[in-house]
């Protein structure tokens, strides 16, 4: 099992021996090839991926001097994990995004870890020169010395203008004295005007829940876990009150947990909980086990901070696993975030998924088919101009006497589909550059006299699938040839009563200068 101490050693060894004046000409190579920039093999071109090196989990998501601010784990160095620092980008509508320099890079004594950021409206903190700074709350990582074990503590780093930050001189904020307490997720409670904050600890696999008048002084309130799935390490939880579909004004709170390994899917996973917190206590009476994503590949995933519509929390994971993360054949960049979902619940405590409608935006050429017949669709598909591996589903099957059918996407190499028998929705792929890669990952899902309802995003290197209008999400990274877009639907078990199918070829968010 890699372990996260594991990471760091190795990322340290080969972190080291690529020095900064490397890095410095490499970012500077990069920048004076701007037409080839954001266009290498796989590279995603609707999800954001820093334009080198690594990345893994998003972190401190928050809207603040007019932009939606994306700060993500990242090696400013190197294309492995290490040297974890911050990474910056900014974007005015989630879907274009501008990379900045690094917001909070790592020192030679802490290493900067998962975190939230918030906007101090009222310079609660006293760090804001004005009302209104982002103070950003980070696990500081101190690796193990000849005498000293590793630790894992919460800090702050402010910024007056959202480009630059400074680190606090009072850090760390929170020190438990441990090595396994680390990701706080910190948020605004308005209610009893404090700041609350929830960090893991994870190998106990517990949420800890503290509050702060100021950001600065932290006390205990409560712990949460272990619940649920146990089966691995907990990490990146997030707390957020999301509205009840059908029932204006109705609100319940979600507590979303990562779990590496132990996942549905194998590996990195996400679970949550939809409960009750009154301000000191997160309380669920939720029996089942709950995933956020049944594909391997969404893993962290964090809520926006001071969402402009916060009725309609929106959030953003990972989109990799740690079985395999290290290993993704890209370069130079390594790792990428998934769509930006808008978040709800049903009334019955289903987390519902929705990519966010800026999306549209990027739709160019389209294809759309209404009628019954399978082989009279692929036709008319294969006429279609578009050639790409970035396109949009959006598709409303009855299955009538069809029992299985499936979405042949890049030719062979990957495939979406449903087991009318089985009761489930799965993503299946291909795939050689290590051996946990290949799989078959599925969803529960029971049609009734319901369609099957499907709106799928495929970038190049991901397939993201949202079924039934959001009630179930699998997200899976693919790496086909260039020369795989095959596009098909195959049915069998007998005719289907009706198909609805509208495609769109998706434009490049790295073309247009919106950001
Ligand atoms: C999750 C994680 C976090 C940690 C970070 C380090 O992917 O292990 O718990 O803060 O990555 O990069």
């Amino acid at each position: 099992m890699r372990t996260w101490v594991g990471r760091f050693h190795r990322g340290i060894r080969q972190a080291w021996q690529d020095a900064r004046i490397v890095a410095a000409a490499a970012t500077l190579a990069c920048c004076l090839f701007a037409a080839e920039q954001y266009n290498e093999p796989y590279r995603p071109q609707f999800h954001f991926s820093p334009l080198i090196n690594w990345t893994n989990d998003p972190c401190g998501l928050v809207f603040a001097f007019g932009k939606y601010h994306l700060f993500f784990q990242y090696n400013p160095f190197a294309n492995v994990w290490g040297h974890m620092s911050w990474g910056h980008a900014v974007s005015s509508d989630l879907v274009h995004w501008k990379q900045l320099p690094v917001a909070i890079p790592d020192d030679d004594k802490v290493a900067i870890f998962t975190g939230s950021s918030v906007v101090d409206a009222e310079n609660t903190s006293g760090l804001c020169q004005q009302a209104g700074c982002i103070v950003s709350i980070y696990t500081g990582f101190t690796p193990p010395t000849a005498t000293a074990p590793e630790r894992q503590m919460q800090n702050l780093a402010y910024s007056q203008d959202g480009l630059t930050w400074t680190k606090y001189s009072g850090n760390p904020v929170l020190d438990l004295h441990r090595s396994d307490t680390r990701d706080p997720k910190v948020f605004w409670y308005a209610p009893a005007r404090r700041w609350i904050m929830l960090i893991v600890q994870a190998n106990e696999k517990k949420v800890r829940f503290f509050s702060s008048p100021n950001l600065r002084e932290w006390q205990h309130l409560s712990d949460f876990g272990p619940r649920g799935a146990t089966g691995g390490v907990w990490e990146c939880p997030n707390l957020i009150r999301l509205p009840v579909q059908g029932k204006p004004g109705t609100n319940r709170w979600v507590l979303t947990v990562g779990l590496n390994p132990g996942g549905v899917a194998g590996g990195s996973g996400e679970q949550y909980f939809v409960g009750d917190f009154d301000g000191t206590t997160f309380r669920s009476g939720q029996e089942s086990i709950h995933w956020v994503d049944y594909g391997r590949d969404c893993y962290c995933a964090l809520t926006f901070n001071h969402e402009p519509k916060p009725e309609a929390p929106r959030m953003i994971g990972w989109m990799n696993n740690w079985q395999y993360a290290g290993d993704t054949p890209t370069a130079p960049w390594r790792g990428s975030m998934t769509l930006p979902r808008s978040l709800s619940l049903t009334e019955d405590g289903t987390l519902v998924q929705q990519p966010i409608e800026e999306l549209r935006a990027l739709r160019g050429e389209a294809f759309t088919y209404e009628g019954v017949s399978v082989s009279d669709l692929n036709r008319k598909l294969a006429n279609w101009s578009h050639r790409g591996q970035t396109f949009e589903i959006e598709a409303s099957l009855w299955l009538g006497e069809a029992k299985h059918l499936e979405w042949k996407l890049d030719g062979d190499e990957a495939s979406v589909g449903f087991d009318a028998t089985e009761g489930t929705l799965y993503v299946e792929r291909k795939g050689s550059f290590n051996r946990a890669f290949p799989s078959k990952t599925k969803a529960p899902l029971q049609l009734g006299s319901k369609p099957l309802q499907l709106h799928i995003f495929v970038d190049r290197s991901s397939i993201e699938v949202f079924a039934q209008d959001g009630a179930l999400a699998l997200t899976n990274l693919v790496f086909p040839k260039s020369s795989s877009h095959g596009l098909a639907l195959t049915s069998s078990g007998g005719p289907l009563k009706e198909i609805r199918v509208s495609m769109w070829a998706l434009q490049s968010a790295w073309n247009g200068a919106k950001q």
